[in-house]
């Protein structure tokens, strides 16, 4: 099947030079690295595939933002028109900017967790569960079975599985429930969207027991343009209106502005209209991030931000997003190469299992397939699989994920067609030659979230 690119809305006014490196290079910089994707040297990337946060290219518009960002300690003009953004696009009463999505998550989610309690979730991101976990609680995962499946094709594989989620409801019981957490899109099941109706469903079923739901909004565009692809009901609504109607079902949310908000540092906190919770997250912010006018931004990125927050909805843009992931996509079923289908918003994950069946979780199948990426191609992508789950904290025993992917996280407005069809290239090189990729194995590791930082070597057979 072919699928046409959708052309860029944009120009290219200013480049960003690359460094092209011969295979050898590449080889001795992996070895460098000690087989671990982010050790190597930014500059030693050709296509930087490793995440879609704060990696976007901000609009001629931004960078004059940034020459306008009133650097006032307090009551900065920036501040203000930040909040008049957030209000208008997301209908919530208190928007707090902090630096990043990890920040909005270590501000809010310690005021409503404590030990004891849990939080369940469509699926949380690592660092959303990290501080699940710093406040005291515990973190459950409850998306649609059908997530698990990478071959089967359905439209909003991110959802929540609400009866589930009610059962884990029932059996904690309601008051033990701290927070339910609904990550739009899903990222962890592959950027995948969450429909309007199943944010419906689940905000009636929060109500009934009283428990808070809280967006995770860091790719909220995305999802609309899903929601308006996908979801009859929303069909001739702008993607304004839909960011209006996802975010009624919720009572606050925490942003990382990264992402859909096209900025290279920022994050948001939005709460619907409770004062008192607004009060305790400006103290905790005035603790953590800074002054509530800035929230550890300079008045230069909250002007960013307030503009990137209308650009990431524009829908000639979306269109062209979508447009780059769908002719990927494509091009990936005419080579038979399995992938989380249908393809999400922000990432190609690729089934590392499927194309590498020699090798064995232990060894690592999404890690070495990123590996032989970036050797053959230059090409940076990560592992989101066994190798970033880690071990048992018990038995200290290696897990095994429910998936093997490589993620391409696909930046925006960054690389071009040739660029995606380079990717594609490399792709089809490395499974013509599949029997050739060696696992890995670890070499040292530190105690904690070791996928950033271990050392690994090739298992040669
Ligand atoms: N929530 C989601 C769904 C995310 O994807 C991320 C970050 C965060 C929260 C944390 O935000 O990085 O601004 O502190 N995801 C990046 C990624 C890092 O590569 O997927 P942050």
């Amino acid at each position: 099947m072919t699928v046409k690119y959708v052309p860029e809305p944009f120009r290219i006014k200013m480049v960003e030079t690359i460094k092209m490196m011969s295979r050898e290079e590449r080889i001795k910089a992996m070895e460098e690295a000690k087989y671990n994707m982010f050790g190597l040297r930014g500059e030693d990337v050709y296509i930087d595939l490793l995440t879609d946060s704060g990696t976007n290219a901000m609009s001629s518009k931004q960078w004059a933002g940034v020459m306008e960002g009133d650097e006032a300690y307090a009551g900065a003009k920036s501040y203000y028109k930040l909040v008049e953004a957030g209000q208008d696009l997301f209908g919530y009463k208190f928007i707090q900017p902090v630096h990043q999505g990890r920040a909005a998550e270590k501000v809010l989610f310690p005021l409503k967790m404590e030990e004891g309690k849990v939080a369940i979730s469509n699926m949380f991101f690592d660092t959303t569960r990290a501080h699940v976990e710093l406040a005291g609680a515990r973190a459950i995962d409850c998306v649609v079975e059908e997530a698990k499946d990478p071959s089967h094709r359905a439209p909003f594989k991110g959802n929540m599985d609400v009866k589930k989620m009610e059962e884990i409801i029932k059996e904690h019981g309601a008051e033990k429930v701290a927070m339910i957490v609904m990550t739009i899109t899903n990222n962890s099941a592959g950027g995948q969207p969450v429909s309007i109706q199943n944010l419906r469903e689940v905000y009636e079923v929060a109500k009934k027991y009283d428990i808070p739901v809280n967006i995770d909004a860091a790719r909220f565009a995305e999802n609309a343009y899903f929601v308006k692809l996908r979801e009859d009901e929303f069909k001739d609504k702008s993607i304004k209106e839909i960011v209006k109607e996802m975010f009624k079902y919720a009572d606050t949310f925490t942003m990382s502005a990264k992402k859909d908000a096209i900025v290279n540092m920022g994050g948001l906190i939005g709460i619907k209209d409770d004062e008192e919770l607004y009060q305790l997250v400006k103290g905790n912010t005035i603790s953590f991030e800074g002054f509530v006018t800035y929230g550890g931004l300079g008045g230069r990125d909250l002007e960013a931000l307030s503009i990137g927050l209308y650009e990431g909805i524009d829908e000639d843009y979306l269109k062209y997003r979508n447009g780059q992931m769908e002719y990927f996509a494509a091009k990936l079923d005419d080579a038979g190469i399995a992938y989380q289908a249908p393809v999400g918003g922000h990432g190609l994950f690729i089934d590392a299992k499927a194309m590498l069946p020699h090798i064995p979780y232990y060894e690592f199948p999404g890690h070495a397939l990123a590996v032989q990426l970036y050797i053959e191609a230059g090409i940076r992508t990560c592992d989101i699989g066994s190798f970033m789950l880690g071990n048992d904290p018990d038995t200290k025993e290696q897990l095994e994920a429910d998936f093997e992917f490589t993620r391409f996280a696909i930046p925006r407005r960054v690389y071009t067609q040739a660029h995606i069809d380079i990717m594609v290239d490399a792709l089809i090189r490395i499974k013509e030659n599949a029997g050739d990729v060696p696992g890995y194995r670890i070499t040292w590791e530190p105690p904690i979230l070791r996928h950033f930082q271990a050392h690994l070597e090739p298992i040669r057979k």
